[in-house]
């Protein structure tokens, strides 16, 4: 876990690079001589983990590797660079235009990191502090993310599409006084002004009562549109430019040892009600989590792979899977800032060919749109670099899943279809790749550890065997959220109070005779259809495999007899007219009944050019379920989170039609 564990050689080749960060270096990880003491554990399991789920035994807690210090910059970074792999490239940026690249070796890194922590440090940022990031996918957002977990303080990254709004809500509520941007970016063929977002935001924080002290400014994007350093307005005493401030700082900087339990960081998440949840991390469990999953789940292969993740930062996937994991396990891998199909639906596999991608993990989403595309953009690329896929964020559907697995993976690839949650920071149900015997839009078994159960969702009795329910998790895992900031009640309520004893996902799942997990969606989203549950994702998965299906959403709409019917949003394959001709919506109704049978039949079928999604590719179901209600424009609520407002109105023309 630790530094000291390395033996001397190591600590040698550091002092001669002058590097001090190794002074600071505790003693061995050790049970803390004041654990309490318990007659049915041993106190190696008690340093392990000591636990509560239960709401009726006290308050919950989670305390792995109780007494142990470690630090992830150090593990990150250091680790390697001792281990003499400085040369090795942590990653290969690829912007937002094709064309603009760059390199940065986990040497490079280290540096930076360290400058960027030695500034913090000049600003009085100290162990524990909140620091927000509002930055887009570039090397200096994970290499800020480490910066904070060098020097002990608590990073937020919010995503960069969030509205100013959204950004100053979360600093203000996370209180923090320094917040590190990026001037300006591009995304596809748009310009988008953070640091405009950013003072705006901080002008409504101000309002709020919490004034930032400290504004780092990161000059990234170039050309057309983008505007210069002199026409990004700053604010004295407040904002620096990061060309002005980082590259003068030493180059080395001691890792501030950190608790096991500490936190690491703190993730908004939406909840269900309007207020985001900020959801926080510890130090060791989440490192733990984080190097393990990545190392079994991708097949880790440090000296060879090139490992490419396409979350961006601003959410969980991006924090496990871009920032620690893939670090922590000393991989090359693929950072990219644009997006999927810019400048077309080929952009994906040139850079997978170019770069020699040996994993590619992405979301289903981003699939489906990919092969709304056409095959010919997968089909005319080479690919053989591939080893696996991953899939993450919703139920992928065997239509979607064998089109990843077949086309873009040649039948040769294993899918790895991860189920987790930013609470769980790492993945919990997923296969292991060549390990695990594949079922086609399954997330399969628990990782090691991982005890899931199903529960009824009425009584809250345990499953047995094969069944469906409520997906909860029983006892604690290393990466659990350790906590809602700032709101005890809500932690205890969201998660633990609905089924004493156990961590409630929101989910549901099916569990088959051979004991593989088959989620179902969210429980809010599943559909009571004449006293049958049938979930969304499950009449989802039914539409795609026809073949002029490109999408489906669908939510419960109050139907006068059955209680709830079953209402569908459904995006056609490129090229097709809405609404389209012919008799599809009841070859779309037979190919439901065909799959699951009539009780899932759609009693109506939307089309949809487009649906209501934020911008990290979500469904918004509250949206469509007013439309499906009946719902006007006036009906639809805060619609700001959403990638274009304006699918609201297109959708709301086509009702009935
Ligand atoms: C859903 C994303 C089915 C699920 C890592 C969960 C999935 C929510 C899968 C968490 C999957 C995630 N199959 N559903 N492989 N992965 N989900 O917090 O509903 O953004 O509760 O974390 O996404 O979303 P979050």
């Amino acid at each position: 876990m630790r530094g000291r564990e390395r033996g001397r050689g190591a600590r040698r080749a550091g002092e001669k690079r002058g590097c001090e960060r190794h002074a600071a270096a505790p003693p061995l990880a050790r049970p803390s001589p004041t654990l309490p003491s318990s007659p049915s554990l041993s106190p190696l399991a008690l340093f392990l983990l000591s636990s509560n789920f239960d709401v009726r035994a006290g308050p919950i807690t989670s305390s792995w590797f109780t007494g142990a210090t470690t630090n992830l910059a150090f593990n990150c970074l250091d680790r390697h660079v001792d281990a003499g792999h400085g040369d090795r490239t942590a990653f290969l940026w690829e912007g937002n235009d094709e064309g603009e690249a760059r390199a940065v070796s986990y040497t490079d890194l280290l540096s930076l990191v360290c400058r960027i922590s030695n500034w913090l440090l000049s600003q009085g940022v100290k162990p524990g502090d909140d620091v927000t990031l509002y930055m887009p996918m570039v090397p200096e957002l994970p290499a800020a993310m480490l910066a904070c977990a060098r020097v002990g303080a608590v990073h937020s990254v919010v995503f960069a599409g969030f509205s100013a709004a959204a950004l100053a809500a979360r600093i203000h509520d996370s209180a923090s006084a320094v917040v590190i941007t990026t001037a300006a970016v591009k995304r596809g063929p748009k310009v988008i002004k953070l640091k405009a977002i950013v003072d705006e935001a901080l002008d409504n924080a101000d309002k709020e009562g919490h004034a930032v002290a400290s504004v780092l400014v990161s000059s990234h994007a170039s050309g057309p549109g983008v505007p210069a350093r002199a026409d990004t307005p700053m604010k004295a005493g407040r904002d620096v430019w990061w060309d002005d401030v980082i590259p003068p700082q030493a180059a080395t900087c001691p890792p501030v040892w950190r608790g096991s339990e500490d936190p690491l960081f703190k993730l908004y998440t939406s909840g269900s009600t309007g207020k985001p949840k900020g959801v926080v991390h510890s130090t060791g469990g989440y490192m733990v989590g984080a190097a393990a999953t990545t190392k079994f789940v991708f097949d880790a292969r440090p000296a060879t792979d090139v490992y490419w993740c396409t979350a961006d930062c601003g959410w969980i996937t991006g924090h496990t899977y871009v920032t620690y994991g893939p670090l922590l396990n000393g991989m090359t891998q693929v950072l990219f800032e644009g997006v999927p199909t810019h400048p077309d639906p080929g952009r994906v596999w040139r850079i997978v060919d170019k770069l020699k991608v040996t994993q590619l993990y992405t979301a289903p989403t981003a699939i489906r749109a990919l092969e709304a595309a056409g095959d010919a953009w997968v089909t005319s690329s080479d690919r053989s670099s591939l080893r696996i896929l991953g899939s993450v964020g919703e139920p992928i559907g065997p239509q979607a899943w064998h089109w990843y697995s077949d086309v873009c993976g040649g039948g040769r690839c294993p899918v790895v279809d991860t189920w987790w949650q930013t609470e769980t920071g790492a993945h919990m149900i997923t296969p292991l790749p060549g390990a695990t015997p594949l079922k086609p839009g399954s997330a399969s078994l628990p990782f090691f550890g991982v005890d899931p159960v199903l529960l009824d969702p009425t009584t809250g009795a345990v499953i047995e065997g094969p069944g469906e329910g409520v997906l909860a998790i029983r006892g604690s895992w290393p990466s659990a959220l350790r906590a809602l900031a700032g709101d005890p009640e809500r932690f205890e309520a969201t998660y633990f109070a609905p089924y004493p004893g156990f961590y409630f996902t929101g989910d549901g799942a099916r569990r088959d005779a051979d004991g593989y997990y088959w989620l179902i969606g969210r429980v809010d989203d599943v559909i009571n259809v004449s006293g049958h549950r049938i979930g969304t994702a499950e009449v989802e998965a039914a539409l795609t495999i026809h073949a002029a299906c490109a999408e489906a959403a669908v939510v419960p709409v109050d139907h006068p007899i059955k209680g709830q019917g079953i209402y569908a949003f459904v995006t056609l394959m490129e090229g097709q007219t809405y609404p389209p001709a012919g008799d599809l919506k009841k070859e779309l109704v037979a190919a439901v009944r065909s799959a699951i049978g009539p009780i899932a039949a759609p009693d109506a079928i939307h089309w949809a050019p487009g649906l209501p999604k934020t911008r990290s590719g979500k469904i918004m179901r509250r949206i469509l379920r007013k439309i499906a209600g009946g719902g006007g424009l006036a009906d639809m609520g805060d619609t700001s989170t959403l990638a274009d407002p304006g699918v609201v109105d297109v959708l709301l023309g086509l009702k009935g039609k």
